[in-house]
């Protein structure tokens, strides 16, 4: 019997893989980037199964295009490039990578926090261009992280792991806000409160979000949020774009509404807003928060187990819409 064919959307660690060969028949991007749309529906044809990452857009028009499909799978955990009803309503199964970036993207969250506040990516600038004269009192003096008030949207497996660095080792009180509360053996050992989103946006020294992007959280961060916000607090977006509206934030930025913001993600990425170019107090990272070696390897080997189950007959490791099985 010939073996399933499964396309590898995006070029990724060739061990992990070399795992699929013994059971399907791989075409594989072999350069970065990504293909056009046209061209990963003219790949998929024939196609039983797909590894992509967050980035390949699976809409209707792509799926009615490639009926053979069965299988797409994701190594991301995030999936808002995959309209998963589509899916369902076409019986194709979709698989995410939830848990093993947890931790990895919880630090990069603290970090991006940290530097935002510390003003590390603007004071380096100003050292590269050679404009460090001399020492000064309140040279690039930002605000603490230590003790400060940590308040989180979105209170899932990676909010609770940035909870967790801020209330056990930086000694932060945490306040989140999230569509359900944790239960109180959560809550408890890191001193965590449930408050409403506006005592939230009011409370918060260093606002971190870490919720889904979805039509509901469209813009859940705009001009009338920060308003609310205190002038000295930070804001970091680890989660998706568009749940800041960034064009709001960078005037924030420019006039000062909130002192400064980390953003990893974009609307519209890879572009970014062109006044958050120009804005000194944000920090900038082209979408890396669960980029560690070793987290990419496991997601990606998450996707690649994904496949194998599925595609020879077993259960889903992760499946994100298990009710097409
Ligand atoms: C990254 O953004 C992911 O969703 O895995």
């Amino acid at each position: 019997m010939d073996k399933p064919k499964v396309l590898i959307a995006r070029k990724t660690f060739d061990d992990i893989v070399d795992r699929l060969r013994p059971h399907f028949e791989l075409e594989c991007k072999e350069d970065e980037g990504a293909w056009t749309q046209a061209e990963l529906i003219a790949r998929l044809q024939g196609k039983t199964g797909v590894y992509i990452t967050g980035t390949e857009k699976i809409d209707a028009t792509l799926l009615d295009a490639c009926p053979q499909l069965r299988l797409i799978s994701s190594m991301a955990v995030g999936y808002n490039n995959v309209d998963v009803a589509a899916c369902t309503a076409r019986g194709v199964l979709l698989t995410n990578a939830p848990d093993v970036l947890t931790e990895t993207t919880a630090d990069f969250g603290f970090a991006l926090m940290m530097a935002t506040a510390r003003r590390i990516a603007e004071s380096e600038h100003f050292l590269r261009r050679g404009e460090w004269k001399q020492w000064g009192v309140t040279m690039f003096a930002g605000s603490d992280v230590h003790g400060a008030t940590l308040g989180i949207l979105g209170m899932g497996r990676i909010g609770q792991a940035i909870a967790k660095r801020g209330a056990l080792g930086f000694g932060m009180k945490v306040i989140y806000h999230n569509r359900s509360r944790l239960a109180p053996e959560l809550e408890a050992p890191l001193g965590a409160r449930w408050v409403e989103k506006d005592e939230l946006l009011q409370q918060a020294d260093h606002l971190v979000l870490v919720l889904p992007y979805s039509a509901a959280s469209h813009h859940a961060i705009g001009a009338a949020e920060l308003s609310k916000m205190k002038k000295t607090a930070t804001l970091t977006n680890i989660a998706r774009g568009g749940i800041v509206d960034d064009a709001a934030l960078a005037r924030a930025l420019a006039a000062g509404t909130i002192a400064a913001a980390g953003l990893d993600v974009f609307e519209g990425e890879p572009s970014v807003h062109p006044e958050l170019l120009t804005v000194p107090n944000v920090v900038l990272t082209p979408h890396i928060a669960s980029a560690s070696i070793p987290t990419r390897r496991a997601m990606a080997s998450l996707a690649v187990d994904n496949l194998i189950a599925v595609l020879t007959g077993g259960k889903p490791v992760t499946p994100v819409n298990p009710e097409v099985l």
